[in-house]
């Protein structure tokens, strides 16, 4: 069979420029599916720190667009070879700070044309016009950074790519003013009910659900969620009406980058068979954070970004009970300031129990994942969400509400389930303070029967989260559409 061509358009992939999850699937997805055979090529900005480490790079295509003004088409390679273009416009993307937002903490205020121009670009490379040696056979976008892509093939082009509009979180659409349209250059017959419009104003992410051929999420459990209130964010409606063309299909994770056998990030390397390693993390850890050196205190973790989805307030409205009851805690993660300020203070009242650190670590994010004993994510809602299954494979257990892509990778510790040896973390009943403390009081019972705990972190250890079962799903997924067109 001829190979699939495929593009992948994203606006953030590991190792060039990291912000979440969707970095971590950008970097892993598109290089499973080269491993199938997919002729796969990724589409990103020319952020400057992707400009700085993204090596050498070639100049194919130069255009000078009314709306944008001067952009440039960069071709180069991702470091693990794949095929990389960057869509290269100094005013937009050479900035410091973060892909999305300002070094206030706000959204860039020319977010609508920035995305608004990746979006298009994506469109011209799998439509008739793309100055690619051979159109894509897909074009695959992600979340509203990418969506107005299908809008611009329906409205403007007629031999273009099969288009798959990939959902990783519903609560940000990119929804701007109507005024954009014509910044954006799309016809005004686009922005009605059916089109472009959300509650009068522009949202990219709408675009992407109207008018791609297949629109995927990223667990079957949200794929669920999200077409009902109050997870479908105002766009439950439209997601039930195409639920013939929506599937759930599950996250993987790169087993290389995390694997607690190999990764030269630890203080000492470990596997199933043999924890010691592990132990020596969890001093270390202890160490570096300012925890007192108990070996056999449970420690907690938290890596997250710190937004209201991840329910950090409720660990918070926790934390001194958690301390009492023994636990100590650590927190990686930056986001909102108020709940950073909260938690940092909270740890300050309770030194060598608990610690924080506020910013984006790569290395502590795995250190932490080799130190803990217990991971928690009490996420309001999880699209699928990625620490709960490094935790797993690093003998972490996770603590998780019952939430989207967190039921679907995680087994609560039952009676039933740990007598068969498949548990491997905990469920919250549900996501409030008192459900966390009453499942942190289970865990710290299992935590002290030595036997039960390394079973469930044997099991947890041996669950295969890699993306080759994955990237079967997106490739049938593929074939199939492009058998029907
Ligand atoms: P989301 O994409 O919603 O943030 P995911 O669980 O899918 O959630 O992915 C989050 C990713 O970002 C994980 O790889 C996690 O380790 C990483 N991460 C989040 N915050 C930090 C941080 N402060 N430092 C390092 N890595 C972080
Ligand atoms: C989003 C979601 C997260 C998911 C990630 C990658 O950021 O919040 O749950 O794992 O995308 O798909």
């Amino acid at each position: 069979m001829e190979s699939l061509h495929l593009l992948f358009a994203t606006s953030e992939v590991f190792p060039l420029i990291k912000t979440g999850g969707l970095a971590d699937v950008s970097g892993a997805l598109p290089a499973a599916l080269a491993r199938l055979g997919v002729d796969a090529t990724l589409l990103l900005p020319a952020y400057a720190a992707v400009l700085d480490s993204a090596g050498s790079l070639q100049q194919i295509a130069r255009l000078d667009l009314p709306q944008h003004g001067d952009v440039r088409l960069l071709q180069g390679r991702l470091p693990d070879g794949l095929p990389l273009l960057l869509v290269d416009h100094a005013g937009y993307y050479q900035r410091a700070g973060n892909p999305y937002l300002g070094a206030d903490g706000h959204d860039w205020p020319d977010n609508a044309l920035r995305f608004g121009l990746l979006s298009q670009m994506a469109a011209w490379l799998a439509g008739e016009q793309s100055p690619l040696p051979r159109r894509p056979d897909v074009l695959h976008c992600n979340d509203w950074q990418t969506a107005l892509a299908p809008a611009y093939l329906h409205f403007y082009d007629r031999a273009h790519a099969a288009t798959v509009m990939t959902i990783h979180n519903l609560a940000y659409q990119g929804v701007f003013p109507p005024t954009v349209l014509g910044a954006l250059n799309l016809p005004q017959e686009s922005f009605h009910l059916e089109g472009l419009e959300f509650h009068g104003m522009l949202s990219f992410l709408k675009a992407g659900l109207v008018y791609s051929d297949r629109i995927t999420t990223v667990s079957p459990s949200y794929a669920r969620e999200i077409q009902q209130e109050p997870l479908g964010f105002g766009l439950q409606g439209l997601l039930r009406h195409r639920r013939d063309v929506l599937t759930g299909i599950l996250n993987g994770i790169d087993t290389e980058e995390w694997n607690p056998a190999a990764d030269t990030r630890l203080w000492a390397t470990y596997d199933a068979a043999n924890l010691a390693g592990k132990a020596r993390n969890k001093e270390a850890l202890q160490q570096t954070m300012g925890l007192a050196i108990e070996a056999n205190s449970p420690l907690l973790a938290v890596v997250s970004r710190i937004a209201p989805q991840k329910g950090l307030d409720v660990v918070a409205d926790a934390l001194p009970q958690l301390i009492q009851m023994g636990f100590q805690f650590v927190l990686l993660g930056s986001g909102e300031r108020a709940l950073e300020r909260r938690l940092r203070d909270l740890t300050h009242a309770h030194p060598g129990r608990a610690a924080v650190h506020i910013g984006y670590d790569e290395t502590l994010s795995h250190r932490i994942e080799a130190g803990a004993d217990v991971f928690l994510m009490p996420s309001r809602f999880e699209p699928c969400g990625l620490n709960q299954m490094y935790s797993q494979r690093y003998g972490t257990l996770p603590v998780v509400a019952p939430t989207g892509g967190l039921l679907d990778t995680v087994t609560d510790a039952t009676a039933a389930r740990l007598a068969s040896r498949e548990a491997t973390g905990f469920v919250l009943e549900r996501l409030d303070a008192g459900a966390l403390r009453s499942t942190l009081a289970r865990v710290n019972e299992l935590y002290r029967n030595k036997e039960a705990w390394l079973r469930m972190q044997r099991a947890a250890m041996g669950r295969d989260f890699g993306w080759a079962a994955r990237a079967e799903e997106y490739l049938a997924l593929y074939r199939n559409l492009l058998a029907r067109q």
